[in-house]
């Protein structure tokens, strides 16, 4: 089984899941509060996990659809719990393969995207998957320039490609994206890269024509 996949397996069965919601939880949280929710919208997650994101943004009134997918079959299974079935919808598959007729106003992805086989691969399906005008968020706290995470590769042993914030807007940009970054940090956090560094957020929009 790929590696990947059985990694995030484990981590659907162990507790790391809700830790990693505790972890991200903040940052994104307040990233998110910042976008244009104010008209209905379709939304997409990328690497669930185990589907807080969508569950948050299912809540918003003007959400017309919020859907999970992760090519982690238990985690896809942990978000299917206690899901509002009218609005969330959650599938077991990777972003490269997905078959999908629909597009999506947002697609959201946090800690996710680097462990793609192909970033530019993944970031090709998300742009053909959203509307003109839509947008991409994608948030990873695993950055060049934020020495203290750049270990993380050693410590997981599983592929992470590791990018500088300048290479992730060149990903973006080659892809088609107009790009803007954005550094969420949290002031308070007893961990000095998470006050200094913090989350990085790269938006992609995808230019209307
Ligand atoms: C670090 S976790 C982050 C989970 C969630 N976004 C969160 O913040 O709690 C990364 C997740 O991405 C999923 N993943 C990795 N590569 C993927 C791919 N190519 N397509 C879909 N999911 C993927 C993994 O299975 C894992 O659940």
């Amino acid at each position: 089984m790929d590696q990947i996949r059985k990694t995030f397996d484990k981590w659907a069965q162990n507790g790391r899941a809700e830790l990693m919601e505790i972890e991200h939880g903040k940052n994104v949280s307040k990233f998110l509060e910042s976008m244009p929710f104010d008209k209905p919208f379709t939304f997409l997650d990328v690497g669930c996990g185990n589907g807080w994101v969508v569950k948050k943004i299912s809540k918003n009134d003007n959400c017309k659809k919020a859907i999970g997918i992760d090519k982690s079959k238990k985690m896809i299974e942990q978000a299917s719990k206690k899901t509002n079935k009218i609005k969330e919808e959650f599938i077991h598959t990777d972003i490269e393969s997905w078959k999908y007729r629909g597009k999506f106003d947002f697609v959201f992805s946090m800690e996710s995207l680097y462990y793609a086989d192909s970033i530019e691969i993944a970031l090709q399906k998300i742009y053909k998957l959203l509307k003109p005008g839509g947008q991409l968020f994608c948030g990873t706290d695993f950055y060049t320039d934020n020495k203290a995470t750049a270990r993380w590769a050693g410590i997981m042993k599983i592929q992470m490609h590791l990018h500088s914030k300048k290479e992730w807007r060149q990903l973006f940009f080659n892809a088609g994206f107009e790009v803007k970054t954005k550094h969420v940090k949290d002031l308070k956090n007893r961990k000095k890269w998470k006050r200094e560094f913090g989350t990085l957020f790269i938006t992609g929009t995808k230019p209307e024509k």
